[in-house]
Order: structure tokens, then C-alpha cells, then sequence
């Protein structure tokens, strides 16, 4: 079998951190606060509860404390990171980045810092921007991170969505040099033919904050679900299928897939049409909900935590999100 589609070196992860804040949100107590039951919500999305940021905590202070813990793990000096990417469509205001934010309190050197904006696909959109940039030989050393306040952005009298999502961050130490899991390739695109299958209208430069706005909760993420739910599940198939055809390789040489934790029903869904078995995803959807950009790293951290890869096995992680945007990774532990 071959592995190689890149022509050039591939970075290694690190270190692995991540973070949620204590606060937990059960499906029984969101069900005293909008029309829904824990019953419902467990067998049409598998979440049991969420993690919810205290008013006070923007996505910098999720983010700075996942990044703490990936420069712990990663055994790495501060002044060895030379680019900060953070990956959230929550940042703490729509400028300065929330990247440049975090720099300071991390105490960084002056380095090259910005924020991705790929939705729920960011934090490997992030890992593909960083990989190259990596290995333009510019950069040694990436602290890539996946952040969200999804609370910050939730209607919570619209019960269609906000059962679904949580709080949290994930972050990754990648390397030009040294050892550790490998990136051997990634599967990124788009199509923003349908933008408003998922957004939140307001806040943006074609919807400007005003009183109409605010009375009619423009700024408050919508979606349509089902049309999410039938592409998620299409383009995360497509991307998987395309980026292990890319390698050489056949489905049946992945050992684990770390999918994006949206829905537990998606994931079925994909496990059925890969024809993978489910015990190889990785999901820990249930007690986080949908992280959006943060979700991967999160899961990623936790498996890692759980020792559950083996030296040499073949990992896939793959992400759809607003945009509609997806990306595919392909790691070898
Ligand atoms: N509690 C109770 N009932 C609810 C509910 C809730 N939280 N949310 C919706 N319902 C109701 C609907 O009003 C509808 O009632 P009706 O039949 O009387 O009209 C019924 O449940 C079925 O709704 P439907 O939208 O058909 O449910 P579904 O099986 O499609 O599940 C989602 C809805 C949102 C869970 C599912 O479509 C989904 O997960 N989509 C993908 C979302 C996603 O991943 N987004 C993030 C992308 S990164």
C-alpha cells in the first residue's frame, strides 16, 4: 500500500490539548427552559448534555487554557511557536483575531497569528493551512487551535437548535521537525451555493446590528436541519472516500475515524455508507454536543488521553460545517 500524496516532508503533531468549562447543561434541565425532552434529544441526536462558557469567558480564555495544555504535553518552550491559528466562527469580537488575543495572554513571541473561519471544518481546514505553511519551511512550529463559545450565538427559545451545541477547545502542537503522529494528507473544499442552510444572518457587514435585527434574532445561528443533515453526510463520505483513494489505500487500512460530532445519526449514517464498521468512530458527541470547529480536536484529545491509538495505525479525521465547507485528514500514529 502506498501513503504518500505529498511531495513534501509531513508535520508531526506535537502535543494534544484540550478544554471545556465545568459548567454542564443536561438535556433535563434545557428541557425546563424550551420545549423539548431528554428522551427526544437522545434518540434524534445522541447528545445527553453540554458544556456552557459562564457569561465572562469569551472563546480566547476556552482557547488559551486547550492551548496550555498541548504546550504542556508537547514539552515545548513558548518561544518555539512561530504561528498561532485559531479556527471559531465565535470569536471574541470581529476584530482584532482572536489569535492575536491569545498571543498576548500566552505571552508569545511577536509571531504570525490569525483567525480561520470554515465553521465546523475550521480546526482542519487550520491543520491543512498549517501543514503547508509548515513545510514552505517559513514556519517551524504551529499552535493550531479549534475554539467556540456556541452558547454566545444560540437562540435559546429555538429548540431546533439549541439542544444541539456546546462549548469547548482543542488544540494541537504541529512541527516542521521532530517525532509524532504524522499528517500525510488532507481533503479540503466548499460549496457556498446555499449559504443560508446554515448562518447567522446578522452582525456581518450585509446585515448590520439594529433594532430589527435584534427584535427579529438575526443574530442568532439558524439552520435548516434536514438539508444539513443529508449533506453532511454525503460530503463526509465523498472527502473520506477521495482522500484514502488519494493515499493508495483502501477503506478497510483505516484503523479509526475521528468524525465531526454533530449527530449520532450522521455518523451511522456515514459508518453505513463506507461500510466501516461504527466501533472505528470515535464519538464523544454525547457528552459535548456539537462543538462546532472545536468538536475534532476535543475528540482527537480525548482519544489520545484514552490511549486508544496504536503506534502505526491509520487515522481519518473529517469535518463538514457551515458553508457548506468539509475537510479530511489523514494521520498516522
Ligand atoms: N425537541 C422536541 N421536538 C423537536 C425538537 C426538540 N429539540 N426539535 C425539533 N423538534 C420537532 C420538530 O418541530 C418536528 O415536529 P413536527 O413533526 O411536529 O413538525 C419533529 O421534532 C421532527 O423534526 P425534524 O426536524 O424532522 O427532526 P430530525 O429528525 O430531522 O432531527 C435535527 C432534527 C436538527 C436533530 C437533525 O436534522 C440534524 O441533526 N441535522 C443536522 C444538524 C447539524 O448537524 N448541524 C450542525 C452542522 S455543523
Amino acid at each position: 500500500m502506498s501513503l504518500s500524496s505529498k511531495e513534501y516532508r509531513s508535520s508531526v503533531i506535537l502535543g494534544v490539548g484540550s478544554y471545556v468549562p465545568d459548567k454542564i447543561l443536561g438535556n433535563k434541565e434545557l428541557s425546563l427552559k424550551v420545549d423539548t425532552s431528554d428522551k427526544w434529544i437522545q434518540t434524534r441526536t445522541g447528545i445527553t448534555e453540554r458544556r456552557i462558557a459562564s457569561i465572562d469567558r469569551p472563546t480566547s480564555d476556552l482557547a488559551y487554557e486547550a492551548a496550555r495544555n498541548a504546550i504542556a504535553d508537547a514539552k515545548i518552550e513558548i518561544d518555539q511557536i512561530d504561528l498561532v491559528i485559531v479556527a471559531t466562527i465565535t470569536p471574541d469580537m470581529a476584530f482584532p483575531s482572536t489569535a492575536c488575543i491569545l498571543q498576548h495572554r500566552l505571552g508569545l513571541g511577536k509571531v504570525a497569528c490569525f483567525d480561520l473561519e470554515a465553521a465546523c471544518s475550521g480546526f482542519l481546514y487550520s491543520l491543512d493551512v498549517a501543514d503547508g505553511m509548515l513545510s514552505s519551511g517559513r514556519y517551524k512550529c504551529a499552535l493550531v487551535i479549534g475554539a467556540e463559545k456556541m452558547s454566545s450565538i444560540m437562540d435559546w427559545q429555538d429548540r431546533t437548535t439549541c439542544v444541539l451545541f456546546g462549548d469547548g477547545a482543542g488544540a494541537v502542537i504541529l512541527s516542521a521537525e521532530g517525532k509524532g503522529p504524522e499528517l500525510l494528507g488532507f481533503r479540503s473544499g466548499a460549496d457556498g451555493s446555499n449559504p443560508t442552510l446554515l448562518h447567522q444572518p446578522a452582525g456581518g457587514s450585509s446585515k448590520p446590528a439594529s433594532k430589527n435585527t435584534l427584535a427579529n434574532r438575526e443574530h442568532f445561528l439558524k439552520m435548516n436541519g434536514k438539508e444539513i443533515f443529508k449533506s453532511a453526510v454525503r460530503v463526509m463520505e465523498k472527502a473520506t472516500r477521495e482522500l484514502i483513494a488519494a493515499h493508495g489505500l483502501e477503506l478497510s487500512d483505516v484503523n479509526h475515524i475521528i468524525p465531526h460530532q454533530a449527530n449520532v445519526r450522521i455518523v451511522e449514517s456515514m459508518a453505513h455508507r463506507l461500510e466501516i464498521p461504527l466501533e472505528k468512530f470515535f464519538c464523544n458527541l454525547d457528552r459535548h454536543g456539537n462543538t462546532s470547529a472545536a468538536s475534532i480536536p476535543l475528540a482527537l484529545d480525548e482519544a489520545v488521553r484514552n490511549d486508544l491509538f496504536v503506534h502505526g495505525e491509520l487515522v481519518v479525521m473529517v469535518a463538514f460545517g457551515a458553508g457548506l465547507t468539509w475537510s479530511a485528514t489523514l494521520v498516522r500514529f
